[in-house]
């Protein structure tokens, strides 16, 4: 066997090992081994690459050494809370990457021979992949904005807006045959409409996730997720890389896959999302509008009182409690409610945080029991049973106007109906709205009452007056 049958042999190891680390990762009791499947796939893949290639060895460890470094750093700096806007801008280096290598590889005649039908095809991978990866860069970008709070989460709604992005699409197309036409004729020709194709294409990244409304952006974190594994597999192509095609389709068709459940979820469609400003209607109320009349404040011990003398407690956690780090003082709040005889639950929804998984992540790091975490559709019917519900730093996902307000800009979105229950307890600092910007009719009901407060000092009070 020689070297190049050898490193196709760990491509294709390294192949098996990503595919077992997708598995990994669709549960939280599996989810470290797949991740570190995922690490080890990526180190055989490395070192395949590096003992593959024929090439400058110093610009290439140099390279490795810089990004991992850069990525070590980063991913050691950042908050639980920013993770979201590290994979945002994380995709949009692997969107500049695929651009970058199809100009690359446009530009660098001499590095291939391409005659004829092969010509054509390698050209259509280089447009594409210009295309995709310019698409997923500046949307990525925008993105992060947008998470970060650096842009506002409100719509940017243009005039026309549907009209302007089929004219992109059509003039992107009109340039793909200029292109495909003037550089078949040879003598470098084709290079005006590949750049004039990559302008288009950050242009419409920025307007098709601008034009995304706060509530439908974890839509847009997986669609981009998807994105940036096509533009991997179009670089893959580009380079005649297996591992990079395989590697891109499955980051590519995962992604797919998790914007369908973040649509479903979301009850929202697909292409109504990307269409962007969904529920943005005129006349949409964004602050629910109306005189609400007035939330009830309630203390730590009163919170204890309930909580301790309750059969069945939910606990419902969403972006609060890991702004709080609150994690740790629930495990311990529910450990004593178990202790006392209460029957506690979690209910999850699929859009809690901001981050698909957010909360199984946080709850499993504080070592909370699986087998009372549940995902909304499991237990969203036993409300009416449930005594206490305890919604710590969550606002969207247990908003009443989703159901009731067909304009408001989350209308339609399932949402945890703890207000069926018999009592109701919100644990945040403020009034404030949440991710959305809705204001949220839940905290005026009857049967809600308001511990307002950091949700982990609250915690810590109702724990103190559990223990006493
Ligand atoms: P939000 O609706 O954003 O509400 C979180 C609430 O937590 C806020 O109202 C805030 O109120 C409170 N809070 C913040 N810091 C706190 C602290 N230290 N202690 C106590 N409370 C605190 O969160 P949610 O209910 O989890 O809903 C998620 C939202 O994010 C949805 O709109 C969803 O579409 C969006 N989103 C989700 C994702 C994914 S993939 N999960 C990605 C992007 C966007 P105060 O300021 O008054 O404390």
């Amino acid at each position: 066997m020689d070297w190049e049958q050898i490193s196709k042999a760990a491509y294709l190891g390294s192949i098996v090992l990503f595919v077992l680390a997708l598995g990994g990762l669709s549960h939280p009791e599996t989810a470290r081994r797949g991740n570190l499947y995922g690490i080890l796939g990526m180190a055989v893949a490395l070192l395949a690459t590096l003992v593959f290639i024929e090439g400058n060895y110093a610009l290439l460890v140099g390279g490795l050494v810089t990004g991992g470094a850069l990525g070590f750093v980063l991913a050691k700096r950042v908050q639980m809370t920013q993770m979201p806007e590290l994979v945002a801008i994380l995709h949009s280096l692997v969107g500049l990457a695929a651009a970058l290598v199809g100009f690359a590889t446009f530009l660098d005649v001499e590095g291939h021979n391409y005659q004829g039908a092969e010509k054509t095809i390698h050209d259509v991978e280089v447009y594409l992949g210009i295309l995709i990866g310019a698409v997923t860069f500046s949307g990525s970008v925008i993105a992060f904005g947008k998470l970060s709070g650096k842009i506002g989460g409100k719509p940017l709604l243009l005039p026309g807006r549907h009209f302007l992005n089929l004219v992109l699409l059509v003039v992107s197309v009109v340039l793909g045959v200029m292109f495909i036409q003037q550089s078949a004729a040879g003598d470098g020709g084709g290079l005006t409409p590949l750049i004039i194709m990559t302008a288009i294409a950050l242009v419409f990244g920025i307007h098709m996730v601008m034009a995304i409304g706060g509530a439908d952006m974890p839509v847009v974190v997986s669609m981009l997720n998807s994105y940036s594994g096509w533009a991997a597999a179009a670089t893959g192509f580009m380079l005649k890389n297996d591992l990079l095609i395989v590697v891109g389709a499955l980051v590519g068709s995962s992604g797919a896959i998790l914007s369908y459940i973040m649509c479903r979820a979301m009850n929202r469609k697909f292409l109504s999302v990307i269409a962007g400003g969904f529920g943005t209607t005129s006349g949409g109320s964004a602050s629910g509008g109306g005189d609400q009349g007035e939330a009830v404040a309630i203390s730590a011990e009163e919170t204890a009182g309930l909580m301790g003398s309750a059969k069945e407690v939910m606990i419902i956690p969403g972006y609060g409690m890991a702004v709080a780090q609150a994690q740790h003082t629930v495990n311990e709040m529910v450990k004593v409610l178990r202790g006392k005889g209460v029957n506690v639950r979690f209910g999850i929804h699929p859009v809690a945080g901001r981050m698909p998984g957010h909360m199984n992540v946080l709850l499993a790091e504080a070592k909370v029991p699986y087998d009372i975490v549940f995902e909304m559709e499991e237990i969203n019917d036993d409300f009416p049973d449930v005594d206490v519900s305890v919604v710590i730093g969550a606002n969207d996902i247990v908003n009443p106007s989703a159901l009731e307000e067909p304009d408001s800009p989350i209308a339609g979105m399932p949402v945890l109906e703890c207000w069926k229950g018999k009592d109701t307890i919100v644990l945040k600092r403020s009034m404030a709205t949440g991710y959305a910007g809705v204001e949220n009719p839940l905290f005026f009901k009857e049967n809600t009452r308001m511990l307002f407060g950091d949700a982990r000092e609250s915690l810590e009070g109702v724990l103190k007056a559990l223990d006493s």
